[in-house]
């Protein structure tokens, strides 16, 4: 499989940017559960206030992992989470969520200053724990992406699909954002318009066409809101419902996947049947990804894509793509070249129907 490296990405191995590292219902009270990212290894709770907590896994004191040495008396009798702090399982130093220890069980001096884990930005979004990440440890630099529905209690709130690992680099799972061609032979449904456009940290695909097998038209706004996380408003016949796709580093060239629907039930107290119903959306809505991931699990690596005049913006996403494995302070030239809308020859752009369904789905997405 191929690494960063060979797709030309980097100076950084992995990405800056908002990922799902857990679903939020993953997360047990009163113990920590082993994560493996980005290459390395961290150790996720949840303290007592109730907000997730990340940290490396590793014990500065003898490198015992936090969240992996679940026989031990501490984490048998629960007791290894106090407050919003962790006590290692070995001898019990206890480290705040700024990943400080604040206390060794049988010592009173000043503690050593190097007896400090690092500590990671983590927000849970939309039933999911997102992980800020970046490789030269800055502060987030806009919000993870969150739908208005997800409060709206007419909406039937999701429960993810773990599609588990992937051995292909996310670097080709972006590329389907560029990818018009891919929709007939692949999905049923090629094309009518197509356009692509960058704002920044943000990646926005605009679809439509008809699906051959349900002769109903299907549109779509799809964005990444950095390398991470896909959103997708969709209308099918006069359906509308909102796809999440997300893809999460777990080595160079592996990638970690998830997915759900979230779909508008009847009411303000959705019924068993409208939870039924959104359970069915977001099943049928897998299916239809299936066949990327199928694609993907068998495929060779794309390092250099055999670009034909009316492809999509292949180069242009990817040259985008490039901005999340750049210092930060290099990120504007990436995205000073990308922004804008991008076209693709012999292709409709999207009618004024396609827009309005859009609606005000991008405003309000700032950085911070
Ligand atoms: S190894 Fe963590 S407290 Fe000793
Ligand atoms: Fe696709």
């Amino acid at each position: 499989m191929a690494k960063a490296e060979d797709y030309g990405l980097g100076p950084h191995t992995f990405p800056r940017g908002w990922f799902i590292v857990a679903e939020a219902s993953e997360l047990p009270q009163g113990r920590a559960i082993p994560l493996r990212f980005f290459g390395k290894d961290f150790a996720l709770y949840r303290g007592e206030s109730g907000r997730p907590i990340m940290l490396d896994a590793y014990c500065p004191h003898m490198q015992t992992h936090l969240a992996a040495s679940d026989s031990t008396a501490i984490v048998q009798e629960c007791k290894q989470i106090e407050g919003d702090s962790i006590r290692c399982p070995y001898h019990g130093w206890r480290f705040g969520p700024d990943g400080k220890c604040d206390d060794i069980p049988y010592f009173e001096g000043t503690f050593p200053r190097s007896a400090v884990i690092a500590s990671y930005p983590v927000e849970e979004v939309m039933g999911c724990i997102m992980m800020w990440h970046d490789p030269e440890g800055g502060e987030p630099q806009y919000a993870p992406p969150k739908l208005k529905e997800w409060d709206d209690p007419s909406w039937v709130r999701w429960e993810l699909d773990h599609l588990g690992e992937l051995e292909m680099h996310p670097q080709e799972i972006l590329d389907n954002m560029a990818d018009v061609h891919h929709l007939g032979p692949t999905h049923g449904a090629p094309c009518e318009y197509f356009e692509n456009e960058f704002r920044d940290h943000i990646y926005i695909q605009r679809q439509g066409g008809v699906h051959a097998g349900y002769n109903s038209m299907l549109r779509s706004s799809t964005w990444y809101t950095g390398p991470g996380v896909l959103l997708s408003k969709q209308s099918f016949g006069d359906v509308i419902t909102y796809e999440l796709i997300a893809n999460t580093p777990v080595d160079d060239g592996v990638s970690k996947v998830w997915h759900a629907a979230l779909a508008q039930g009847s009411s303000d107290t959705p019924s068993a049947e409208d939870i039924e119903a959104a359970k069915q959306i977001q099943a049928g809505a897998l299916a239809a990804f299936a066949a990327d991931f199928s694609v993907w699990k068998n495929k060779g690596s794309a390092t250099r894509i055999l670009q034909i005049q009316t492809d999509g913006p292949f180069a242009t996403g990817r040259r985008w793509y490039k901005q999340f494995y750049d210092k930060a302070e290099n990120a504007g030239t990436y995205q000073e070249k990308a922004n804008g809308v991008h076209h693709v020859k012999n292709m409709a752009t999207p009618p004024q129907e396609a827009m309005d369904f859009e609606g005000d789905l991008f405003e309000g997405i700032e950085k911070r």
